[in-house]
């Protein structure tokens, strides 16, 4: 066995942090999302809005990447991204998500499930847009998102000519890029506990309730 597998197989973390129970749970899921990242940024969790988003594609094949959450209110969840990326041809072939949230400084996961039916408004994608750097701004434009380069000199080099073609100028966003809104209809929340017995709370989005249960871990 290499030192890696022998390493990782002998990995054992007992979760100790805190318990999750139905009278300690708020009965609206998105607030108590929201309490539970108010936890983490509390906490100074690292990277706390990464999250990771399972999309499908025409094949039914799943895939996964890491994005930043930047938004979520009322049940909707925003990021920002390439209209033209993989991730985008895959959620218009099919709108059902996942996200997936892991604190492991506060050993709790969220899972949140939903449809994406709209992209973000328009107002909002050039607000989030505005607000980033200069750079960024050049990266958004410059960027093919999924697709293959033939070497970093072809990225370089997009990089180089709008750089050179906003000079002194306000970068507009890019027609290709923007917001997409989630839309939950399941959140499962996971608090860590010792000897894998975890608590595990699903809300399950039910004709305008929530049906709340108690999942083995
Ligand atoms: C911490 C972190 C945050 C990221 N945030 C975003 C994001 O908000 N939007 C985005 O398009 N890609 C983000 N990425 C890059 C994606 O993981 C991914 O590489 C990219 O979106 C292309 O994915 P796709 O080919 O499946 O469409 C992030 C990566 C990391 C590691």
């Amino acid at each position: 066995m290499s030192h890696v597998n022998q390493h990782i197989s002998q990995l054992r973390e007992d979760f100790m942090k805190g318990e999750l129970s139905e009278t300690n749970l708020n009965k609206t899921p998105d607030v108590q999302f929201e309490q539970w990242m108010q936890d983490a940024i509390d906490a100074k969790v690292n990277e706390v809005a990464a999250c990771n988003l399972a999309t499908v594609d025409k094949n039914n094949k799943p895939s996964a990447r890491i994005i930043y959450l930047r938004e979520f209110s009322d049940n909707e969840f925003y990021f920002y991204t390439n209209y033209d990326s993989r991730k985008a041809a895959e959620i218009a072939n099919n709108p059902n998500v996942c996200l997936t949230f892991f604190w492991p400084e506060l050993e709790r996961q969220v899972r949140i499930e939903g449809v994406i039916s709209k992209k973000a408004e328009a107002e909002k994608s050039d607000a989030y847009f505005n607000a980033r750097p200069q750079d960024s701004k050049i990266g958004a434009w410059s960027s093919p998102q999924s697709k293959v380069l033939k070497g970093r000199e072809e990225l370089n080099s997009y990089i180089e000519n709008n750089k050179a073609k906003y000079k002194d100028q306000e970068i507009p966003r890019p027609d290709f890029w923007g917001g997409y809104i989630i839309t939950a209809n399941y959140y499962e929340f996971w608090q860590g506990r010792k000897n894998r017995l975890h608590d595990r709370i699903a809300f399950t989005a039910e004709g305008g309730n929530w049906k709340i249960e108690r999942l083995a871990p």
